[in-house]
Protein backbone atom coordinates (compact mmCIF):
# COMPACT_ATOMS: atom_id res chain seq x y z
CA UNK A 1 0.00 0.00 0.00
CA UNK A 2 1.56 3.44 -0.84
CA UNK A 3 2.43 5.39 1.98
CA UNK A 4 0.18 8.76 3.04
CA UNK A 5 0.61 11.48 5.79
CA UNK A 6 -0.92 12.61 8.75
CA UNK A 7 -1.45 16.18 7.08
CA UNK A 8 -3.58 14.40 4.03
CA UNK A 9 -5.72 12.01 6.28
CA UNK A 10 -8.52 14.07 5.75
CA UNK A 11 -8.69 12.79 2.89
CA UNK A 12 -9.17 9.35 3.12
CA UNK A 13 -11.90 9.00 5.69
CA UNK A 14 -13.26 5.52 5.84
CA UNK A 15 -10.34 4.28 3.63
CA UNK A 16 -7.23 2.47 4.87
CA UNK A 17 -3.66 4.14 4.80
CA UNK A 18 -0.14 3.16 5.61
CA UNK A 19 1.89 5.88 7.76
CA UNK A 20 5.64 5.87 8.32
CA UNK A 21 6.05 7.73 11.80
CA UNK A 22 7.45 7.61 15.56
CA UNK A 23 5.96 6.89 18.54
CA UNK A 24 5.52 10.15 20.70
CA UNK A 25 3.74 8.64 23.43
CA UNK A 26 1.69 5.80 24.61
CA UNK A 27 -1.28 4.67 26.76
CA UNK A 28 -2.45 1.62 27.27
CA UNK A 29 -5.88 -0.05 29.73
CA UNK A 30 -4.77 -3.97 29.24
CA UNK A 31 -7.11 -4.69 25.76
CA UNK A 32 -6.40 -1.12 24.17
CA UNK A 33 -3.95 0.73 23.20
CA UNK A 34 -3.13 4.51 22.42
CA UNK A 35 -0.47 5.33 20.31
CA UNK A 36 0.60 9.20 19.90
CA UNK A 37 2.14 9.15 16.49
CA UNK A 38 3.76 12.09 14.87
CA UNK A 39 5.39 12.01 11.29
CA UNK A 40 6.54 15.27 10.76
CA UNK A 41 3.21 16.78 9.13
CA UNK A 42 1.20 16.03 11.89
CA UNK A 43 -0.18 14.40 15.17
CA UNK A 44 -2.55 11.40 15.39
CA UNK A 45 -3.81 8.89 17.92
CA UNK A 46 -3.71 5.48 16.57
CA UNK A 47 -5.99 3.25 18.70
CA UNK A 48 -5.18 -0.39 18.49
CA UNK A 49 -7.88 -3.02 19.83
CA UNK A 50 -6.57 -6.67 20.97
CA UNK A 51 -9.29 -7.99 19.52
CA UNK A 52 -9.44 -6.78 16.09
CA UNK A 53 -5.76 -7.36 15.38
CA UNK A 54 -3.39 -10.30 14.57
CA UNK A 55 -1.38 -11.50 17.48
CA UNK A 56 2.08 -10.45 16.16
CA UNK A 57 0.50 -6.94 15.32
CA UNK A 58 -0.90 -6.66 19.22
CA UNK A 59 2.83 -7.70 20.11
CA UNK A 60 4.83 -5.38 18.27
CA UNK A 61 2.42 -1.92 19.45
CA UNK A 62 3.42 -3.50 22.96
CA UNK A 63 6.13 -3.23 22.27
CA UNK A 64 6.64 0.14 21.36
CA UNK A 65 8.95 2.79 22.92
CA UNK A 66 9.07 6.16 22.72
CA UNK A 67 10.55 7.47 19.34
CA UNK A 68 10.35 4.14 17.51
CA UNK A 69 10.30 4.36 14.21
CA UNK A 70 7.55 2.32 12.62
CA UNK A 71 4.38 1.80 9.66
CA UNK A 72 1.04 1.74 10.85
CA UNK A 73 -1.76 0.66 8.59
CA UNK A 74 -5.17 1.44 9.86
CA UNK A 75 -8.83 2.99 8.88
CA UNK A 76 -9.35 6.94 8.83
CA UNK A 77 -12.01 7.99 11.35
CA UNK A 78 -13.49 11.52 12.45
CA UNK A 79 -12.59 11.94 16.05
CA UNK A 80 -14.60 15.79 17.11
CA UNK A 81 -12.37 15.69 20.28
CA UNK A 82 -8.93 15.30 18.69
CA UNK A 83 -6.59 18.43 17.86
CA UNK A 84 -6.41 16.91 14.49
CA UNK A 85 -9.82 15.99 14.24
CA UNK A 86 -9.45 12.36 12.60
CA UNK A 87 -7.86 9.03 14.63
CA UNK A 88 -6.57 5.81 13.00
CA UNK A 89 -8.60 2.57 13.64
CA UNK A 90 -5.18 0.71 13.57
CA UNK A 91 -5.09 -2.85 11.54
CA UNK A 92 -1.30 -3.41 11.25
CA UNK A 93 1.90 -2.15 13.19
CA UNK A 94 5.74 -2.93 11.34
CA UNK A 95 8.35 -1.94 13.46
CA UNK A 96 11.56 -0.35 12.07
CA UNK A 97 13.57 0.11 15.08
CA UNK A 98 12.92 0.01 18.49
CA UNK A 99 14.35 3.37 20.46
CA UNK A 100 15.72 3.23 24.04
CA UNK A 101 16.39 5.38 26.44
CA UNK A 102 15.10 8.41 24.49
CA UNK A 103 17.30 11.32 26.54
CA UNK A 104 13.75 13.67 26.24
CA UNK A 105 10.95 12.19 28.24
CA UNK A 106 7.85 13.90 28.73
CA UNK A 107 8.97 15.08 32.66
CA UNK A 108 10.46 18.93 33.04
CA UNK A 109 13.79 19.32 31.23
CA UNK A 110 16.23 22.26 31.84
CA UNK A 111 16.79 24.98 29.09
CA UNK A 112 20.86 23.59 29.04
CA UNK A 113 20.44 19.86 28.90
CA UNK A 114 17.45 20.52 25.69
CA UNK A 115 19.90 23.19 23.84
CA UNK A 116 22.49 20.10 24.35
CA UNK A 117 20.05 17.52 22.19
CA UNK A 118 18.62 20.22 20.28
CA UNK A 119 18.98 17.67 17.27
CA UNK A 120 16.41 15.50 19.24
CA UNK A 121 13.98 18.19 21.02
CA UNK A 122 12.97 19.33 17.25
CA UNK A 123 10.58 16.65 17.57
CA UNK A 124 8.96 17.76 19.87
CA UNK A 125 5.35 19.42 19.33
CA UNK A 126 6.23 22.36 20.68
CA UNK A 127 9.91 22.99 18.47
CA UNK A 128 8.15 21.53 15.70
CA UNK A 129 4.91 24.20 15.83
CA UNK A 130 7.92 27.12 16.12
CA UNK A 131 10.03 25.66 12.55
CA UNK A 132 6.76 25.41 10.47
CA UNK A 133 5.89 29.03 11.49
CA UNK A 134 9.45 30.08 10.77
CA UNK A 135 8.84 28.40 7.42
CA UNK A 136 5.51 29.83 6.82
CA UNK A 137 7.27 33.08 7.82
CA UNK A 138 9.74 32.41 4.98
CA UNK A 139 7.38 31.74 2.49
CA UNK A 140 5.36 34.71 3.10
CA UNK A 141 8.50 37.17 2.77
CA UNK A 142 9.52 35.74 -0.89
CA UNK A 143 6.14 35.41 -1.42
CA UNK A 144 5.62 39.19 -0.37
CA UNK A 145 8.85 40.57 -2.84
CA UNK A 146 8.32 38.11 -5.77
CA UNK A 147 4.95 39.78 -6.18
CA UNK A 148 5.72 43.41 -5.68
CA UNK A 149 8.28 43.68 -8.11
CA UNK A 150 11.43 42.81 -6.43
CA UNK A 151 14.78 41.14 -7.70
CA UNK A 152 15.96 38.34 -5.02
CA UNK A 153 19.39 39.27 -4.94
CA UNK A 154 22.31 37.45 -2.74
CA UNK A 155 25.17 39.26 -1.30
CA UNK A 156 28.63 37.74 -0.49
CA UNK A 157 29.06 36.53 3.00
CA UNK A 158 32.24 36.74 3.02
CA UNK A 159 33.36 40.36 3.18
CA UNK A 160 36.88 42.72 3.40
CA UNK A 161 34.99 45.43 5.06
CA UNK A 162 32.26 46.19 8.06
CA UNK A 163 28.38 47.35 7.24
CA UNK A 164 27.45 48.10 11.29
CA UNK A 165 30.61 49.37 13.12
CA UNK A 166 33.34 47.08 13.96
CA UNK A 167 32.73 46.02 17.79
CA UNK A 168 31.42 42.74 16.35
CA UNK A 169 32.58 41.61 13.73
CA UNK A 170 33.38 38.22 13.03
CA UNK A 171 36.57 37.74 11.76
CA UNK A 172 37.98 35.13 9.66
CA UNK A 173 41.43 34.43 7.11
CA UNK A 174 40.96 34.66 3.22
CA UNK A 175 44.50 32.86 2.16
CA UNK A 176 46.55 35.94 2.97
CA UNK A 177 44.15 38.14 3.85
CA UNK A 178 41.95 39.34 7.04
CA UNK A 179 38.15 38.81 5.92
CA UNK A 180 35.09 38.84 8.05
CA UNK A 181 31.91 37.07 7.91
CA UNK A 182 28.78 39.58 6.74
CA UNK A 183 27.10 41.77 9.27
CA UNK A 184 24.68 42.88 6.74
CA UNK A 185 24.38 42.78 3.10
CA UNK A 186 23.30 46.04 2.75
CA UNK A 187 25.78 48.30 0.87
CA UNK A 188 26.40 45.12 -1.88
CA UNK A 189 22.19 45.54 -1.99
CA UNK A 190 22.93 49.46 -2.85
CA UNK A 191 24.97 48.15 -5.55
CA UNK A 192 22.29 45.52 -6.80
CA UNK A 193 19.70 48.04 -6.70
CA UNK A 194 21.57 50.64 -8.64
CA UNK A 195 21.19 48.10 -11.59
CA UNK A 196 17.95 46.06 -10.65
CA UNK A 197 15.35 48.80 -9.09
CA UNK A 198 14.14 46.84 -6.37
CA UNK A 199 15.97 43.99 -4.74
CA UNK A 200 16.06 41.67 -1.71
CA UNK A 201 18.34 39.60 0.21
CA UNK A 202 17.68 36.70 2.39
CA UNK A 203 20.74 34.90 4.18
CA UNK A 204 22.61 34.72 7.42
CA UNK A 205 24.09 37.16 9.18
CA UNK A 206 26.83 37.22 11.71
CA UNK A 207 27.42 39.68 14.74
CA UNK A 208 30.07 38.27 17.28
CA UNK A 209 27.74 39.53 20.44
CA UNK A 210 29.82 39.57 23.34
CA UNK A 211 26.32 40.06 25.26
CA UNK A 212 24.30 37.05 26.68
CA UNK A 213 20.24 38.46 25.83
CA UNK A 214 17.17 37.14 24.84
CA UNK A 215 17.27 38.76 21.44
CA UNK A 216 20.88 37.80 20.52
CA UNK A 217 22.50 35.35 18.06
CA UNK A 218 25.78 34.92 16.88
CA UNK A 219 24.12 33.88 13.54
CA UNK A 220 21.05 35.07 12.55
CA UNK A 221 19.00 35.61 8.77
CA UNK A 222 17.99 38.78 7.66
CA UNK A 223 15.76 40.05 5.35
CA UNK A 224 17.44 43.22 3.26
CA UNK A 225 15.84 44.98 0.69
CA UNK A 226 16.73 48.06 -0.99
CA UNK A 227 14.34 49.93 -3.00
CA UNK A 228 16.29 53.03 -5.87
CA UNK A 229 14.26 56.34 -5.87
CA UNK A 230 12.18 55.18 -2.94
CA UNK A 231 12.43 57.93 0.18
CA UNK A 232 12.18 57.66 3.79
CA UNK A 233 8.03 57.74 4.61
CA UNK A 234 7.56 55.32 1.16
CA UNK A 235 10.46 53.25 2.76
CA UNK A 236 8.13 52.89 5.79
CA UNK A 237 4.82 52.02 4.14
CA UNK A 238 6.76 49.11 2.60
CA UNK A 239 7.46 48.37 5.62
CA UNK A 240 4.07 48.07 7.48
CA UNK A 241 2.39 45.86 4.27
CA UNK A 242 5.53 43.88 4.64
CA UNK A 243 5.24 43.02 8.10
CA UNK A 244 1.17 43.01 7.55
CA UNK A 245 1.58 40.24 5.35
CA UNK A 246 3.81 38.20 7.21
CA UNK A 247 1.25 38.01 10.35
CA UNK A 248 -1.86 37.71 8.32
CA UNK A 249 -0.19 34.70 6.21
CA UNK A 250 0.67 32.85 9.59
CA UNK A 251 -2.81 33.76 11.07
CA UNK A 252 -4.34 31.90 7.69
CA UNK A 253 -2.26 29.08 7.42
CA UNK A 254 -0.88 28.35 10.88
CA UNK A 255 -3.73 28.42 12.91
CA UNK A 256 -3.21 24.48 14.65
CA UNK A 257 0.51 25.47 15.61
CA UNK A 258 -0.42 28.68 16.98
CA UNK A 259 -3.37 26.97 19.58
CA UNK A 260 0.12 23.97 20.37
CA UNK A 261 2.09 27.33 21.11
CA UNK A 262 -1.00 29.19 22.93
CA UNK A 263 -0.36 31.81 21.20
CA UNK A 264 -2.88 34.97 21.95
CA UNK A 265 -4.18 35.38 18.55
CA UNK A 266 -5.84 39.10 18.97
CA UNK A 267 -2.81 40.66 19.74
CA UNK A 268 -2.27 39.11 16.37
CA UNK A 269 -4.96 39.77 14.39
CA UNK A 270 -4.62 43.54 15.39
CA UNK A 271 -1.28 43.61 13.13
CA UNK A 272 -2.42 45.53 10.06
CA UNK A 273 -0.80 48.80 8.36
CA UNK A 274 -0.16 51.64 8.88
CA UNK A 275 1.78 50.91 11.74
CA UNK A 276 1.87 54.06 14.58
CA UNK A 277 5.15 56.63 14.00
CA UNK A 278 6.63 58.25 17.35
CA UNK A 279 9.91 60.18 16.56
CA UNK A 280 13.24 59.95 18.83
CA UNK A 281 12.45 63.35 20.30
CA UNK A 282 8.63 62.11 21.29
CA UNK A 283 10.13 58.73 22.27
CA UNK A 284 12.33 60.47 24.79
CA UNK A 285 9.37 62.79 26.16
CA UNK A 286 7.45 59.41 26.87
CA UNK A 287 10.12 58.09 29.02
CA UNK A 288 10.79 61.28 31.20
CA UNK A 289 7.10 60.66 31.50
CA UNK A 290 6.97 56.90 32.85
CA UNK A 291 10.62 57.94 35.03
CA UNK A 292 12.83 56.50 32.59
CA UNK A 293 14.68 59.94 31.87
CA UNK A 294 17.48 59.35 29.21
CA UNK A 295 19.55 62.58 28.01
CA UNK A 296 18.98 63.47 24.43
CA UNK A 297 21.78 61.64 22.29
CA UNK A 298 21.73 58.04 24.00
CA UNK A 299 20.59 55.43 22.53
CA UNK A 300 17.61 52.90 23.60
CA UNK A 301 18.51 49.73 25.59
CA UNK A 302 16.16 46.99 25.68
CA UNK A 303 13.72 48.16 28.60
CA UNK A 304 13.16 51.25 26.77
CA UNK A 305 12.18 49.64 23.56
CA UNK A 306 9.73 47.62 25.94
CA UNK A 307 8.35 50.47 27.84
CA UNK A 308 7.86 52.60 24.61
CA UNK A 309 6.20 49.68 22.91
CA UNK A 310 3.73 49.52 25.75
CA UNK A 311 1.62 52.37 25.00
CA UNK A 312 1.01 50.52 21.29
CA UNK A 313 -1.31 47.73 20.63
CA UNK A 314 0.91 47.50 16.64
CA UNK A 315 4.59 47.54 15.83
CA UNK A 316 5.94 51.27 15.99
CA UNK A 317 8.12 53.03 14.11
CA UNK A 318 10.67 55.10 15.81
CA UNK A 319 11.87 57.77 13.51
CA UNK A 320 14.42 60.29 13.13
CA UNK A 321 16.97 59.31 15.61
CA UNK A 322 20.27 61.30 16.31
CA UNK A 323 23.02 61.57 13.98
CA UNK A 324 25.69 60.88 16.27
CA UNK A 325 25.07 57.07 17.08
CA UNK A 326 23.44 55.45 13.54
CA UNK A 327 25.15 53.85 10.61
CA UNK A 328 27.50 56.02 8.72
CA UNK A 329 25.35 55.61 5.66
CA UNK A 330 22.06 56.94 6.95
CA UNK A 331 20.61 60.28 5.26
CA UNK A 332 20.63 63.44 7.67
CA UNK A 333 17.29 65.05 7.77
CA UNK A 334 17.75 68.08 5.14
CA UNK A 335 16.60 71.21 7.79
CA UNK A 336 18.02 69.41 11.10
CA UNK A 337 21.10 67.32 10.10
CA UNK A 338 21.38 66.21 14.04
CA UNK A 339 18.60 63.68 13.00
CA UNK A 340 19.04 61.10 10.43
CA UNK A 341 16.00 59.88 8.01
CA UNK A 342 15.99 56.58 9.50
CA UNK A 343 13.61 54.30 11.53
CA UNK A 344 14.00 51.19 13.93
CA UNK A 345 10.43 49.18 13.82
CA UNK A 346 9.69 47.83 17.59
CA UNK A 347 7.69 45.32 18.01
CA UNK A 348 4.92 44.91 20.47
CA UNK A 349 4.48 42.73 23.85
CA UNK A 350 8.54 43.56 24.93
CA UNK A 351 9.96 41.85 21.55
CA UNK A 352 12.13 44.93 20.80
CA UNK A 353 13.57 46.13 17.35
CA UNK A 354 12.99 43.86 14.34
CA UNK A 355 13.60 46.21 11.74
CA UNK A 356 16.56 48.97 11.17
CA UNK A 357 15.98 50.69 8.30
CA UNK A 358 16.98 54.28 6.70
CA UNK A 359 17.44 56.51 3.39
CA UNK A 360 21.22 56.47 2.57
CA UNK A 361 23.13 59.22 2.02
CA UNK A 362 23.09 59.98 -1.73
CA UNK A 363 25.56 62.56 -1.84
CA UNK A 364 28.99 61.82 -2.64
CA UNK A 365 30.48 64.79 -0.91
CA UNK A 366 28.67 63.91 2.18
CA UNK A 367 29.66 59.93 2.51
CA UNK A 368 33.34 60.79 1.57
CA UNK A 369 33.24 63.73 4.39
CA UNK A 370 31.47 60.25 6.65
CA UNK A 371 34.03 57.96 5.46
CA UNK A 372 36.98 60.19 7.00
CA UNK A 373 34.75 60.85 10.49
CA UNK A 374 34.59 56.95 10.74
CA UNK A 375 37.74 56.61 9.41
CA UNK A 376 36.84 53.90 6.55
CA UNK A 377 38.98 55.37 4.11
CA UNK A 378 40.60 52.00 3.00
CA UNK A 379 40.59 50.27 -0.36
CA UNK A 380 37.86 47.53 0.82
CA UNK A 381 35.35 50.25 0.26
CA UNK A 382 36.39 52.13 -2.15
CA UNK A 383 33.64 50.38 -4.83
CA UNK A 384 30.56 51.72 -2.63
CA UNK A 385 32.14 55.62 -3.39
CA UNK A 386 31.67 54.57 -6.86
CA UNK A 387 27.54 53.84 -6.69
CA UNK A 388 27.44 57.69 -5.67
CA UNK A 389 30.04 59.01 -8.73
CA UNK A 390 27.70 57.13 -11.27
CA UNK A 391 24.49 58.26 -11.17
CA UNK A 392 23.61 58.66 -7.51
CA UNK A 393 19.76 58.00 -6.98
CA UNK A 394 17.74 58.92 -3.79
CA UNK A 395 17.36 55.19 -2.21
CA UNK A 396 16.34 53.20 0.72
CA UNK A 397 16.61 49.96 2.55
CA UNK A 398 15.51 48.12 5.62
CA UNK A 399 17.12 45.15 7.48
CA UNK A 400 14.24 42.08 9.07
CA UNK A 401 15.92 40.13 11.38
CA UNK A 402 14.05 36.47 10.97
CA UNK A 403 14.32 35.16 14.26
CA UNK A 404 13.29 38.13 16.29
CA UNK A 405 10.15 38.22 14.30
CA UNK A 406 9.78 34.12 14.83
CA UNK A 407 10.15 35.13 18.05
CA UNK A 408 7.57 37.46 18.45
CA UNK A 409 4.53 35.74 16.23
CA UNK A 410 4.77 32.70 18.10
CA UNK A 411 5.04 34.21 21.46
CA UNK A 412 8.59 33.04 22.25
CA UNK A 413 10.62 33.95 25.71
CA UNK A 414 13.85 33.77 23.78
CA UNK A 415 15.40 33.89 20.46
CA UNK A 416 17.18 30.40 20.80
CA UNK A 417 13.97 28.64 20.05
CA UNK A 418 13.33 29.59 16.89
CA UNK A 419 16.44 28.58 14.91
CA UNK A 420 17.08 25.08 14.13
CA UNK A 421 20.33 24.99 15.54
CA UNK A 422 21.36 28.47 17.54
CA UNK A 423 24.49 29.76 17.70
CA UNK A 424 24.84 31.49 20.99
CA UNK A 425 28.22 33.03 22.77
CA UNK A 426 29.34 29.79 24.31
CA UNK A 427 27.10 27.25 22.20
CA UNK A 428 28.21 26.01 18.58
CA UNK A 429 26.74 22.13 20.12
CA UNK A 430 24.93 20.67 18.02
O1 LIG B 1 19.51 47.23 12.83
P1 LIG B 1 20.49 46.37 12.10
O2 LIG B 1 21.85 46.27 12.64
O3 LIG B 1 20.48 46.94 10.60
C1 LIG B 1 21.32 46.59 9.59
O4 LIG B 1 22.09 45.68 9.61
C2 LIG B 1 21.08 47.35 8.32
N1 LIG B 1 22.27 47.27 7.50
C3 LIG B 1 19.87 46.77 7.63
C4 LIG B 1 19.53 47.49 6.34
O5 LIG B 1 19.14 48.64 6.37
N2 LIG B 1 19.67 46.80 5.23
O6 LIG B 1 19.90 44.90 11.96
C5 LIG B 1 18.65 44.67 11.36
C6 LIG B 1 17.82 43.70 12.15
C7 LIG B 1 17.50 44.15 13.58
O7 LIG B 1 16.39 45.01 13.59
C8 LIG B 1 17.20 42.83 14.25
O8 LIG B 1 15.88 42.40 13.95
C9 LIG B 1 18.16 41.88 13.56
O9 LIG B 1 18.53 42.47 12.34
N3 LIG B 1 19.35 41.63 14.38
C10 LIG B 1 19.57 40.51 15.10
N4 LIG B 1 18.82 39.42 15.31
C11 LIG B 1 19.31 38.44 16.09
N5 LIG B 1 20.51 38.48 16.67
C12 LIG B 1 21.31 39.56 16.51
N6 LIG B 1 22.53 39.58 17.07
C13 LIG B 1 20.84 40.65 15.69
N7 LIG B 1 21.36 41.84 15.32
C14 LIG B 1 20.44 42.42 14.52
MG1 LIG C 1 19.32 48.27 14.58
Amino acid sequence: MNLTTIRDVKHHVGQQVRIGCWLHNKRSSGKIQFLQLRDGTGFIQGVVVKSEVGENDWAQAKELTQESSLYVTGEVRVDERSPSGFELTVTGVETIQLSSDYPITPKEHGVDYLMDHRHLWLRSPRQRAIMVIRAQIIRAIQHYFDTNGFYLVDPPILTPSSCEGTTNLFHTKYFDEDAYLTQSGQLYMEAAAMALGRVYSFGPTFRAEKSKTRRHLIEFWMIEPEMAFVDHEENLRVQEQFVSHIVQSVLENCSQELVTLERDLTKLQNVTAPFPRITYDEAIDLLKEKGMELPWGEDFGAPHETEIAKHFDKPVFITHYPTSFKAFYMKPKPDRPEVVLCADLIAPEGYGEIIGGSQRIDDPELLAERFREHELGDEAYRWYLDLRKYGTVPHSGFGLGLERTVAWICGLEHVRETIPFPRLLNRLYP
